[in-house]
């Protein structure tokens, strides 16, 4: 296990800069986790961090040495991505084997390394198979005990479960996480899936156009978004937004005719009020700060989300209680829980109230 530093790392592609100056010092052992939206650079800066991309400018350092200038293989860093490319005409064994056998290690030594290798991903039974004798599941286990054998500085993983249905999404996070408390090598994930970022991840690295908006333990980042970006990218269902102004140092809610509440203000003149949808509840109209129309209840077994259409486009996310059954179409009161509110500037950065 090594450290990973990056330092002002830009990528262009032809006039696009989607790497702009990106500095990170990721720990030996760490597991971090990138995230942000579809095109805002999350492979780019893996496959430059490979050494699969070169930079444009910026240095890439492994264990404190600067490995900008190396080809992949001089990394030891070892990339699984979401298409594990087996090779379909060798069994689990040849496959997880190949790297060493053209390394030129002895077949006794490669057999020892295979045995050791999978044990650890459970894989022996299953050692003579062709790749298309396997699920989605142990494929990927096979792509990841290549990887492993290599005994890597470093993993980097790309959306490495976004092939594989929801139940074996679940078994293969278990056994990533698992896996990495095992062998504790450093690790770079890569991933649009909440529930995966916030599982997995020892730090979790929000990405937008290119540039870091924030980096911070899973915790952090939900109940102290730095923006009101980071705000509704981590969570789901998304936080709400309401705009807001301040009038004798009280809120008020930018809403249809505007709600003047006994909610204190932070201070500025405009700004954004967030609220998770587990921090509203339901109260008589006439104490509520916002009145609004339930339009639509989402069931979900363990969970139940209500929608409030509060005018003016704003649908605002309850969490209500599950054995809850409500009439669509009433209306009904929310009340903010005053310690869970979250504010933002126009600027989108967030205010400290
Ligand atoms: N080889 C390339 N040539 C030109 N543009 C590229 C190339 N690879 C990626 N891009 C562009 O760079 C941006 C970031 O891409 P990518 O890193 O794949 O994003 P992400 O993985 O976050 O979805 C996108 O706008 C994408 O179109
Ligand atoms: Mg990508």
């Amino acid at each position: 296990m090594a450290s990973i530093e990056l330092k002002q790392i830009h990528k262009w592609f032809d006039t696009a800069h989607v790497i702009d100056g990106v500095d990170l010092l990721i720990e030996k052992g760490e597991f971090v986790v990138f995230v942000g939206p579809s095109g805002c650079g999350k492979s780019t800066l893996l496959r430059i961090i490979a050494g699969l991309e070169e930079a444009s400018s910026g240095s890439v350092l492994i264990d404190s040495q600067d490995v900008t200038a190396n080809l992949p293989s001089e990394r030891s860093l070892a990339m699984v991505f979401q298409s594990y490319a087996l090779y379909p005409h060798m069994n689990v064994r040849e496959n997880i084997g190949f790297a060493l056998k053209t390394a030129g290690l002895e077949k006794k030594l490669i057999d020892e390394k295979v045995d050791e290798t999978a044990k650890i991903l459970e894989l022996n039974a299953l050692l003579d198979r062709l790749p298309k004798q396997l699920s989605g599941g142990q494929r990927q286990r096979v792509a990841i005990g290549r990887a492993i054998i290599r005994e890597p500085k470093g993993f980097l993983f790309d959306e490495p479960l976004s092939n594989l249905d929801a139940a074996l999404r679940v078994n293969m996070r278990l056994e990533i996480s698992h896996l990495h408390k095992k062998l504790g090598i450093t690790t770079i994930y890569v991933t649009h899936d909440q529930i995966e970022a916030m599982t997995l991840a020892d730090r979790i690295v929000v990405l937008n156009k290119g540039q870091i908006v924030q980096a911070g333990s899973p915790r952090v980042l939900y109940n102290k978004p730095n923006s009101a970006f980071v705000a509704e990218f981590i969570g789901s269902p998304k936080m709400n937004m309401i705009p807001c102004f301040s009038e004798d140092g009280n809120i008020t809610l930018q809403l249809g005719s505007g709600k003047k509440t006994n909610i204190k203000s932070p201070g500025k003149q405009t700004f954004k009020m967030g609220a998770r949808p587990e921090t509203i509840i339901f109260t008589e109209l006439d104490k509520a700060d916002l009145i609004g129309k339930l339009v639509l209840c989402e069931y979900l077994g363990s969970e139940q989300f209500a929608y409030v259409d509060c005018g003016d486009a704003l649908l605002i996310t309850v969490r209500i209680d599950p054995t809850t059954e409500m009439e669509i179409g009433i209306e009904v009161g929310l009340s903010f829980d005053q310690s869970n509110l979250h504010f933002f500037a126009d600027s989108g950065l967030r205010i400290e109230p």
